[in-house]
């Protein structure tokens, strides 16, 4: 095991991260998140309960990892404190492991009702969250976001009003008309209560690399979600693929070990864009069913298809992918036959090489090629020669298209239910 781990989601999102952290959160002693907000949902199973975890990386559940907020993160501080307070309730001790950037930058209530705003005048809808995750990275990149390490500083109240009332200005369309004192009071109360989490957390990563701690990032959404690499316009506002791991915690390209590339044995997507192997009939519908491909936070039911292989082969090469970790095995195998996307078809022409171009998307016809299913209980196998000879094929037809060493195969929803190669 090297020392940097690094998760990633390779398609839209949702490919089941958690459980490769989880895998590595055993022997890992850091846990990183880098970039993203509370737009991301991580459902994780703790003492019989299930959580869905906004900002704090889930690794903070093993007790003996310290889970640092990097300073790629945008932070709403509300949802924060909401979460440390249902983790303490829990009996996790946040005060000895959470760690939050002081660089991260803070998502404000002016975000949520620009992102609103805007969503509600775009042309084409992108369908965001609306967490104000792209008007807070907008301030970041425009340089007038505010920090954290802003909120203890004498010019905070200052900044702030300056803010509040550019984003009345441009709020006036909509009549919203944000009170800068309750913004301010709210966050001053939030400054106290953050207060003992928040350090440079760039020195203490890279402390923790020079003592040969093992370090774990854990991805948030996913790479055809990137805002330089995905679908765009179509996408998130930060890059979830290997490059915001490196930008938003410090961590050195140089100590980057290895890459896990999560992906499910089909495929899903949240929000608008184009999304070459979706099943919009009953196929897909049943996908969705048998794989329960609804929202963490939001419910919202997901746009499910089959496997895209041509997609996979970009994300893998964009993020330098050593492992796969292929989630849902089993919720494949309940179909007699399924399929898996080799090639797309476009202007009569077979092509293997991805492009985000939005008309290649949109005229991309998938090739595909067909599997054997009916697996039957998978979720008791602990080893790859358990499984039926149809889904070791499956498996290995993946690895033999990408080149990729399928290291974790998950069987069924429970933690045990994991094949590790
Ligand atoms: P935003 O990140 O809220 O701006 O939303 C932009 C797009 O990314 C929308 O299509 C969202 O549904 C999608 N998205 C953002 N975060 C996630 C995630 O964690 N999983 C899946 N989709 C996401």
């Amino acid at each position: 095991m090297s020392k940097v781990n690094v998760v990633l989601g390779c398609f839209y999102g949702d490919e089941g991260k958690g459980r490769t952290t989880d895998y590595l959160a055993q022997t890992c002693e850091v846990a990183v998140r880098a970039s993203g907000g509370n737009n991301a949902g991580h459902t994780i199973e703790f003492n019989g309960k299930k959580f869905a975890m906004r900002l704090t990386p889930s690794g903070i559940f093993s007790g003996k990892t310290v889970a640092i907020i990097g300073n790629g993160v945008v932070l709403n501080p509300k949802v924060l404190i909401n979460e440390i307070n249902m983790l303490k309730e829990n009996g996790v001790d946040v005060d000895t492991y959470l760690k939050i950037s002081e660089k991260a930058h803070l998502i404000f209530p002016y975000h949520s009702e620009m992102d609103v705003m805007l969503e509600s005048r775009r042309a084409h809808k992108i369908g965001t969250t609306k967490n104000g995750i792209g008007p807070a990275y907008c301030d970041k990149y425009e340089r007038c976001g505010l920090r954290v390490e802003d909120l203890y500083k004498d010019s905070f109240k200052e900044d702030l009003r300056n803010q509040v009332a550019v984003k009345n200005y441009l709020l006036n369309c909509v009549d919203v008309n944000l009170d800068f004192d309750a913004i301010y009071d709210e966050y001053m109360r939030y400054a106290e209560i953050l207060k003992p989490y928040v350090c440079d957390t760039i020195s203490l990563i890279h402390r923790y690399i020079k003592e040969d701690k093992m370090i774990v990032c854990e991805g948030a959404q996913a790479t055809l979600l990137d805002i330089d690499f995905g679908s765009y316009p179509y996408v998130t506002s930060s890059n979830p693929t290997i490059g915001g791991i490196l930008t938003g915690s410090g961590i050195s390209a140089r100590d980057v070990g290895d890459v896990y590339g999560v992906i499910k044995a089909y495929s899903s997507r949240v929000g608008e864009g184009p999304y070459v192997t979706e099943l919009t009939d009953e196929t897909g519908d049943r996908i969705r069913d048998l794989g329960h491909e609804y929202g963490t936070v939001t419910g919202r039911p997901r746009r499910c298809g089959w496997l895209d292989l041509v997609a996979l082969q970009y994300a893998i090469d964009i993020n330098g992918i050593n492992y796969i970790n292929l989630n849902h095995l089993d919720t494949i195998g309940n179909f007699d036959t399924f399929k898996a996307c080799i090639a797309y078809e476009i202007d009569g022409r077979e092509v293997r090489e991805f492009s985000t171009n939005e008309e290649f998307l949109r005229k991309a016809k998938p090739v595909y090629r067909e599997f054997k299913g009916n697996f039957g209980d998978i979720s008791k196998c602990r080893t790859f020669e358990e499984l039926p000879a149809q889904a070791q094929e499956y498996v290995r037809f993946i690895e033999e298209y990408t080149g990729c060493f399928v290291k974790l195969i998950g069987t069924g929803a429970d933690r045990e239910c994991m094949i590790v190669r």
